[in-house]
């Protein structure tokens, strides 16, 4: 029987953490000590996000704020619908925010998100993640801040999972089986 497990380091720890300062300093020329709240899709950005957060400096107000979706398992995740299991605790009305991911892949998640929250008429929102999977892709999405673009290759590590496994480890690895 196969197994999988994290093979080789795709992106690693020292990597990662010079493009979330570079990111982060990006993020602190646009806001210009603007208010500016970080919405975290649970749980894969995560580690992202608190990397990313701890590397403003203290001149953007910054505040933290969760959501959860579901996208009703696998199968139906192409048809684009997906529902918010957990919702911010926020009001977003008149705020900028900034949507952190940690990967965008077929773009439906974001696609969805970001009209669900444009309902709420924020001031505007951005987007910022981690990884681009551009091969993947089945809808437009515009993404402010971008940490590397990937081929398509299934990755775990720093917040990304495999069966909810291999979200801690702090380099990115592709995903490899036994066979
Ligand atoms: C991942 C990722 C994004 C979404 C991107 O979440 O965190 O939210 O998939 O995929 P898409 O662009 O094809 O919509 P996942 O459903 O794996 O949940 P998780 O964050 O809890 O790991």
């Amino acid at each position: 029987m196969s197994s999988y497990y994290p093979g080789e380091i795709l992106i690693s720890r020292d990597k990662i953490s010079c493009r979330v300062r570079e990111l982060a300093a990006e993020i602190e020329k646009d806001f210009d000590g603007e208010p500016l709240l970080f919405i975290g899709v649970l749980k894969g950005s995560v580690i992202f996000l608190s990397d990313l957060a701890r590397c403003l400096n203290s001149k953007v107000p910054v505040e933290l704020d969760f959501l959860a979706v579901s996208s009703y398992g696998s199968s139906t995740k192409s048809s684009g619908v997906v529902k918010i299991t957990k919702d911010l605790d926020e009001e977003i009305t008149g705020r900028r925010v900034l949507i952190v991911e940690d990967i965008v892949d077929t773009g439906l998640t974001l696609h969805y998100l970001t009209s669900i929250l444009g309902e709420r008429s924020p001031k505007e929102i951005r987007i910022c993640s981690l990884l681009d999977k551009p091969e993947r892709r089945q809808v437009k999405i515009d993404i402010n801040y971008r940490g590397f673009e990937i081929p398509d290759e299934f990755v775990v590590g720093y917040g990304l999972d495999f069966s909810g496994r291999w979200r801690n480890l702090p380099d990115i690895h592709v995903l490899r089986t036994t066979s």
